[in-house]
């Protein structure tokens, strides 16, 4: 299995021990506490499971300014996102003083994490245009990811955290939500060694099923890791249970048995094509993949991004040897009358645009809520009806 990234091994920073975790519930209740907001929950959700190896907690500002202008930290550890705790009041805290990060997504604001100080600092409005401008690619707005991004306080409090749980990640998807480390055991206890990770935020159609039967083929890989996002997504997403539902159906009825391990990792979407594609690359090494499927538009909203652009930046950006993992690059891919086959179109050779079965996400959704069939050449009919029965509740 191929190694953690930049790292001799997996470094979950949640708290084993189940000593340890008394004394720090206990440590918890006697000291400051945070309402964390929801993106820096997720955060320490992915640094708890070890999906942000080698990190070690909240970046700085530094770090968070040098990340998105040259992907490096200060240290020069190569990372493509900041990945930051943020709020919206000055905390009050000081270095070397530690707190309580309370999780926002739970009733009652449980204890989530405990962080241990090493500077609060404010992102200047300038800053946070920066670092969206070179993150995202864009400061506009209208761009969920963007908006999410400066809507966010401009406190930030860097240093080290404990993770005690995985949030509503594993309440609300028991069977789904794995950690980097649960999955690695997994790969082990199948006797698989090689395996390709796939990505995904939305309900699997024909294409998404295809992409992973061919790259499990080309790669050799003992099996394929479907790893959808469980966190939050832009409003007209499908939500993670309707998702989760119907890749699990696809799963049971299309895919041969022992080839898939179904998983869900606690993030929210950033929609930021090319970054997060280097960022969901370090996140699958972790996890234990050989390779990843980037196929078009990768990670991204709108017109934000060229279609093939997350594939370009591990050409253009990742500097060589840095990463294990390597991209299965996929071009569109689709339905063909001509074949009779969901082929990527490059290989199919004397086609025009309209034979191939091809339908946008947003007319998807108008035929799912219009009560109308999703064509058999685009969705298995029982995706779709999973798909349908969801639109009729919405
Ligand atoms: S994403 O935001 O998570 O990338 P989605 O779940 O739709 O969205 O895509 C998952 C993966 O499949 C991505 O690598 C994406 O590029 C790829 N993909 C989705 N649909 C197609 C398609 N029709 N042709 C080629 N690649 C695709």
């Amino acid at each position: 299995m191929v190694g953690a990234y930049q790292s001799s091994e997996l470094t979950p920073l949640f708290v084993f021990d189940a000593n340890e975790r008394d004394t720090l519930t206990r440590e918890a209740a006697g000291i400051r506490s945070i309402l964390a907001d929801s993106p820096s929950a997720a955060s320490a959700v992915m640094l708890g499971g070890g999906y942000f190896t080698p990190l070690t907690g909240f970046m700085n500002k530094t770090d968070a300014l040098s990340v998105a202008e040259s992907m490096r930290t200060g240290d020069g550890l190569f990372w493509p996102v900041p990945v930051l705790n943020r709020i919206a009041e000055n905390p009050r805290v000081d270095s070397g003083d530690r707190f309580a990060i309370l999780d926002p997504e739970v009733d009652g604001n449980p204890l989530l994490a405990v962080q241990t100080v090493e500077a609060v600092e404010e992102l200047t409005e300038d800053e946070c245009q920066f670092i969206a401008q070179k993150v995202f690619g864009t400061n506009d707005e209208e761009h969920p990811g963007v908006q999410t991004f400066l809507n966010q306080g401009r406190f930030i409090i860097s240093g080290d955290i404990q993770v005690l749980n995985y949030s509503y990640f594993e309440t609300e998807f028991p069977e789904t939500y794995k950690t980097a480390y649960q999955i690695r055991d997994e790969i082990k206890q199948r006797g698989w060694n090689k395996v390709v990770a796939f990505q995904t935020r939305n309900p699997m159609h024909r294409a998404h099923e295809e992409l992973c039967k061919i790259a499990l083929e080309r790669t050799e890989s003992d099996g394929v890791v479907i790893h959808m996002l469980l966190g939050k997504l832009k409003p007209g997403d499908i939500p993670a249970k309707v998702r989760d539902d119907s890749i699990r159906k696809m799963v049971e009825l299309y895919f041969p048995e022992n080839t898939v391990i179904i998983s869900g990792y606690g993030f929210d979407m950033l929609y930021a094509g090319p970054r997060e594609a280097v960022l969901h690359a370090i996140f699958r090494q972790n996890l234990g993949a050989a390779y990843m499927i980037v196929g078009r538009d990768h990670a991204g909203v709108g017109d934000y991004y060229g279609a093939f652009d997350a594939q370009e930046i591990f050409r253009s950006d990742v500097p060589a040897g840095i990463l294990e993992i390597e991209i299965f690059e996929a071009d569109h891919t689709a339905w063909s009358n001509k074949l009779n086959q969901v082929v990527m179109m490059r290989e199919a050779p004397n086609h025009q645009k309209e034979d191939f079965v091809l339908l946008s996400g947003t007319r998807v959704r108008e035929m799912l809520s219009a009560g109308e069939d999703l064509p058999p050449e685009f969705s298995r009919p029982e995706v779709a009806k999973i798909l349908m029965d969801y639109y009729q509740t919405v």
